[in-house]
């Protein structure tokens, strides 16, 4: 129990290092929640900092949910969990990484939306339904230009496509977290819908980088 523990504190530990706010401080002396949209993640780092800083902390975000949710396969292998509860120790680890990634404890609980770090933990529970996901995100990107779409409806793909008996992991756990990923997700992202919705959105993400 002792080292469950210390997984679910390592995991949220991990999802709250704060990637876009450590980097933007460290090398450009700004803090990105100050500019753009005012989010902590990769999106408002590409608009703010540039391609270069964007994608690295896009795939920092990234790993960090990998990590995170990975975390669960080292309990197992120090016989800490059973081979059936793995799913429900990824999906609690890959949660808790997520919640670290929009709250982080070194930086004031102010933090990011959550879909890199999201993507992380999906790809280590479901590559291919994932990997799917990021397609979906991708083509939502490019017809629509707008990230925040693609971030929404590329979530909400990954439950569904586990409802497809190809994809289904009889694993009801994971279809119904998915699901309340997704929610935590669309919480994240109210400002976005009311922009969306008075099409008011940054249609690309370079909009507003500073020269
Ligand atoms: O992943 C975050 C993205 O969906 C929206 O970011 O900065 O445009 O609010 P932002």
């Amino acid at each position: 129990i002792l080292l469950i523990i210390c997984g679910a504190i390592m995991a949220y530990m991990i999802g709250s290092l704060p990637t876009s706010v450590w980097l933007g401080e460290a090398y450009f002396g700004i803090d990105v929640r100050k500019y753009g949209s005012g989010n902590a993640g990769a999106t408002n780092t590409f608009r703010v900092l540039g391609k270069k800083a964007g994608i690295i902390v896009m795939l920092v975000d990234i790993f960090k949910g990998w990590t995170a949710t990975s975390l669960a396969l080292i309990l197992y292998f120090m016989d800490a969990i059973s081979a059936e509860s793995i799913i429900q120790f990824k999906l609690l680890f890959g949660i808790l990484a997520v919640v670290g990634h929009i709250f982080p404890v070194y930086v004031n609980f102010k933090g990011g939306k959550g879909v890199a770090t999201l993507l992380g933990m999906a790809l280590a529970i479901h590559l291919e339904a994932s990997l799917l996901c990021v397609l979906i995100f991708i083509i939502v990107l490019l017809t629509s230009k707008y990230v925040s779409l693609g971030s929404m409806i590329a979530t909400l793909a990954f439950p569904i496509l586990l409802l497809i008996p190809r994809f289904n992991p009889e694993e009801p756990l994971l279809n119904i977290f998915g699901f309340v990923l997704f929610a935590i997700v669309a919480l994240t992202h109210q400002k976005n819908i009311v922009r969306l919705i008075n099409g008011e959105e940054n249609r690309t993400t370079i909009r507003l980088k500073k020269k």
